[in-house]
């Protein structure tokens, strides 16, 4: 499958079977987030992988979940390791850790593994539950697991804006 036709058959995946990851998949997508580009290779993603039993009961505490969630990493940047633009001071860890996200998803996507990324929770709640160090910044969610295929994607899924209103 090439990559436009992986980017248009990947969607957000709400339902999950209850099975395992192996660990090899799951390192597969970190090692996609580590080659991911960052402003001058700087490299600041901080990646929590929630796997573990205990960390998956924090996670629901965090974002409660109606349903069953497999695994998840959570992306962060740290703030002491991002490249800064002198014109206006911008810092890159935000546009850093989303390429890097955008990176796992997508190899998640290619390994045959269903996700979603998750943006609605509470910051300082996802920082205490999983103490975090006070330098990294959570970006991103990134649930992955094995989506339950007898459910259709959701309807938002096939919203898509035509070239025409995207070029301009
Ligand atoms: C930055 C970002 C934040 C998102 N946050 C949430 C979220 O908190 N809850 C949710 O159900 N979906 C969330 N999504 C999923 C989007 O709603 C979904 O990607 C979009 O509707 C397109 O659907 P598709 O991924 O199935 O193509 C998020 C996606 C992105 C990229």
């Amino acid at each position: 499958m090439d990559f436009l036709e992986l980017s248009k058959s990947r969607y957000s995946v709400l339902h999950y079977q209850n099975k395992p990851i192996p660990d090899e998949l799951l390192n597969k997508i970190v090692e996609a987030g580590i080659s991911a580009p960052t402003a001058c290779n700087y490299q600041p993603q901080k990646i929590k992988l929630i796997n573990s039993d205990s960390d998956i009961e924090k996670l629901n505490r965090v974002v409660p979940s109606r349903y069953y969630v497999p695994a998840a990493f959570l992306v962060c940047y740290d703030k002491t390791k991002c490249w800064t633009r002198k014109y206006d001071g911008k810092t890159s860890g935000e546009i850093d850790a989303t390429i890097v996200t955008t990176h796992m998803m997508m190899e998640a996507a290619s390994l045959g593994l269903g996700s979603i990324w998750v943006m609605y929770w509470n910051p300082d709640t996802m920082k205490a539950e999983f103490e975090i160090p006070d330098q990294y910044e959570p970006v991103a969610l990134l649930i992955v697991g094995y989506a339950d295929k007898s459910i259709d994607p959701h309807k938002e899924h096939f919203l898509r804006k035509s070239m025409e209103e995207v070029l301009f």
